[in-house]
């Protein structure tokens, strides 16, 4: 399974922040906001990434994340011209995708809950068709919606829609068959000159090959591309894991736990950060670890 996150754009609605630095790069509470969608397809067992961004943006994402490999990664990059649509990612990434599977993540939208990594990981097992991951919301129609039939089938998928059928909104996190590639490169432009995901989306669900897996309201799913949703995310990750002595979207914690470092490995990686806390708390991992034993 190959791992694509999407974070070209424009970031229009946080402009002038993003007129110098891209969205994807500015923070949200105590790390950048990439770390977010890149750990939550590390959840799903993904360790091979291709990274969308903008020619302007991308040396920054370099330094950031480099080749990965010091989480025990292998992160690519690739360059989307111009913001043509989120289902460009499969015609800019299909030499990376090669014959695989692909997972798909937006490079805004944060996911945190009970049982992620489970049905991430079960998203994972199905080889063919499609998985998209629906929420209810109150504004469904800034979203691809889903709609369902009586007995919880998904018969439609549209992208905002000035009607919502439902207010279940298609979140930003996809896992697709090897079809995907091929999909891709039949749909058109739609009205608004973007090549959608939902066109995608539908095409499998036309094929009779969509799952829908829907977050319950124990999980939370946010984006963040407004100054407002910014500062939401910020408050509820800083919330979570100031009450709970943890931290979300931490990419050395989940590479640490899914074994792909060493203790030696993570500490080496905590000891830069330890001045601003991220890094204490990554000792603190090893040293819960010593005490309590493997978890
Ligand atoms: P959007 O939030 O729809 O677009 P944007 O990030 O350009 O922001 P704005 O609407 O404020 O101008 O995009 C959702 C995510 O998908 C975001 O992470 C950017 C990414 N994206 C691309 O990388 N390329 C694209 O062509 C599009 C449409 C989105």
């Amino acid at each position: 399974m190959k791992g694509i996150v999407l974070a070209g754009g424009t970031g229009s609605r946080l402009h002038p922040l993003t007129i110098a630095v891209s969205k994807q790069l500015l923070p949200v509470y105590d790390k950048p906001m990439i770390y977010y969608p890149l750990s939550t397809l590390m959840l799903a067992g993904v360790r091979e990434f291709l990274v969308i961004t903008t020619a302007a943006d991308e040396p920054g994402f370099r330094r950031l994340l480099g080749s990965g490999e010091q989480w025990g990664l292998s992160i690519q990059y690739a360059v989307q011209a111009e913001p043509n649509g989120i289902a460009e990612a499969f015609l800019i990434g299909e030499q990376f995708i090669g014959t695989d599977q692909t997972a798909l993540i937006l490079g805004d939208n944060l996911f945190h809950g009970g049982g992620l990594p489970e049905m991430l990981q079960k998203a994972v097992t199905n080889t063919s068709g499609a998985t998209v991951f629906a929420q209810e919301v109150s504004d469904p129609e800034r979203y691809g919606v889903v709609s369902f039939d009586g007995s919880g089938q998904a018969i439609k998928v549209e992208e905002k829609p000035v009607s919502p059928e439902s207010n279940w909104a298609v979140t930003g996190l996809y896992f697709f068959d090897q079809q995907v590639v091929e999909i891709a490169k039949t749909i058109s432009p739609s009205a608004r000159g973007e090549l959608e995901i939902a066109s995608v989306v539908d095409a499998y669900l036309q094929a009779g090959d969509l799952r829908v897996g829907q977050f319950g309201r124990g999980f939370t799913w946010l984006d963040t591309g407004t100054f407002d949703s910014m500062v939401s995310a910020s408050e509820f990750v800083r919330v979570i894991e100031q009450r709970q002595d943890t931290k979300i979207g931490c990419i050395e914690e989940v590479a640490w736990r899914m074994g792909w470092i060493s203790d030696a490995q993570l500490a080496e990686l905590a000891a830069p950060l330890v001045k601003s806390g991220y890094g204490r708390y990554l000792q603190r991992l090893l040293t819960a670890r010593s005490a309590n034993g493997p978890s």
